[in-house]
């Protein structure tokens, strides 16, 4: 096998997730294990939920990411001391998640006697887009799109990024989830909403699109969240029917709307020539198929992760983690996971 060999994990929210990177940048395994149907019957993720299930997967997600790699790369066997480097998510996430993970790729480095990396989830994200297209490379504007983050960022390079604009108050996914919640479709919101999306007349209602003309680059999805709310609540009341796909399609076309016109409006401001999309709502098929009509017209390279590698993995965490291994910045063992840090 190519060395360096390095595992990667991550359980910053609600998967279990391991992978290992060879030399090549190659992904020799990539395991991720859900926790979404424990939290299902809740609404959403429950923290305290997310750490206990963690600790029950860790142990089976990691030996099985050492197995798929050991075949994979044409080897017996794998073990913890074979690897070159392990590296973790240490930030930002649910902490009781991350503290799992950090803890974990703690004991197993110094048993191991290999050293340890910690990275920063959000620029696992930006790494992702490596998965499906090896050959990108920065200058690009990256649409962040997740159950916790909604962001503009300019990449200028590997490691040297300018956040342009974040939400203001919730999240895209987490509209989704809380739109799906109002209409009674379970959890978790996103691929429930497109299902009956595409059966909707995205004109039907016409949702606010929130400082879509703002003149800056920063997002607000809570009021779009009560306008749906309301409209339901007055459909309800009026003793009409809920019209189920209109709904969804109308409350899509308000988020990719402020979506796509402020990647442009990034675009213009930055020059970049390449968008690309992360994060679990990247998997939306309207949001896809409107940044591929905007790219085309502005002739502007649209690099799309594939759908295995929108949401949480850890693929994304050893590529940044063979980035900071080339460059020896390795971590020493008394470094904590935190909720929040930037880019
Ligand atoms: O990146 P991710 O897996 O983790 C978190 O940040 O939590 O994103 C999960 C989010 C959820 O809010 C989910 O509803 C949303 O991504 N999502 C989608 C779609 N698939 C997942 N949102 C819109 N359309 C989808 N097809």
């Amino acid at each position: 096998a190519s060395r360096p060999l390095i595992l990667a994990i991550e359980s910053s929210c609600d998967e279990t997730a391991a992978a290992i990177v060879d030399g090549e940048g190659a992904l020799a395994s990539d395991v991720v294990a859900s926790q979404i149907d424990f939290h299902a019957r809740f609404g959403g993720v429950v923290p305290e939920i997310a750490s206990r299930k963690h600790i029950e997967a860790i142990c089976g997600v990691c030996d099985e990411c050492l197995e798929v790699a050991a075949k994979n790369l044409g080897m017996k066997s794998l073990r913890w001391r074979d690897l070159s480097a392990v590296a973790v998510t240490y930030a930002p996430g649910l902490v009781g998640a991350l503290v799992v993970g950090v803890a974990f790729a703690k004991g197993a480095a110094w048993a191991a006697d290999v050293p340890l990396i910690g990275v920063n989830h959000l620029e696992g994200h930006l790494y992702a887009n490596r998965i499906g297209c090896p050959d990108f490379t920065p200058p690009a504007v990256v649409s962040l799109v997740s159950g916790g983050n909604t962001m503009l960022v300019h990449m200028k390079g590997w490691g040297d990024y300018e956040t342009l604009g974040t939400t203001i108050d919730d999240a895209v996914g987490e509209a989704f989830d809380k739109v799906a919640k109002a209409l009674g479709l379970g959890y978790p919101g996103g691929p429930v909403i497109s299902r009956y999306g595409v059966k909707g007349d995205p004109r039907a209602i016409a949702f606010p699109r929130a400082m879509m003309h703002s003149g800056d680059l920063r997002f607000s999805l809570s009021g779009l969240k009560t306008a749906v709310v309301t409209y339901i609540n007055g459909e309800r009341e009026a003793g009409r029917e809920l019209n189920v796909p209109d709904i969804c399609a109308s409350f899509e076309a308000a988020v990719v709307d402020v979506q796509v016109t402020k990647a442009k409006r990034a675009l213009d401001m930055t020059g970049a020539r390449t968008l690309c999309v992360g994060g679990g709502v990247a998997a939306n098929p309207v949001l896809r198929a409107s940044y591929e009509k905007m790219c085309s017209k502005a002739g502007v390279r649209l690099v799309l992760p594939p759908l295995s590698a929108c949401g949480d993995n850890a693929g994304m965490i050893a590529l940044v983690a063979l980035d900071r291994f080339r460059q020896k910045k390795f971590f020493s063992f008394d470094f904590d996971a935190k909720a929040h840090v930037n880019l």
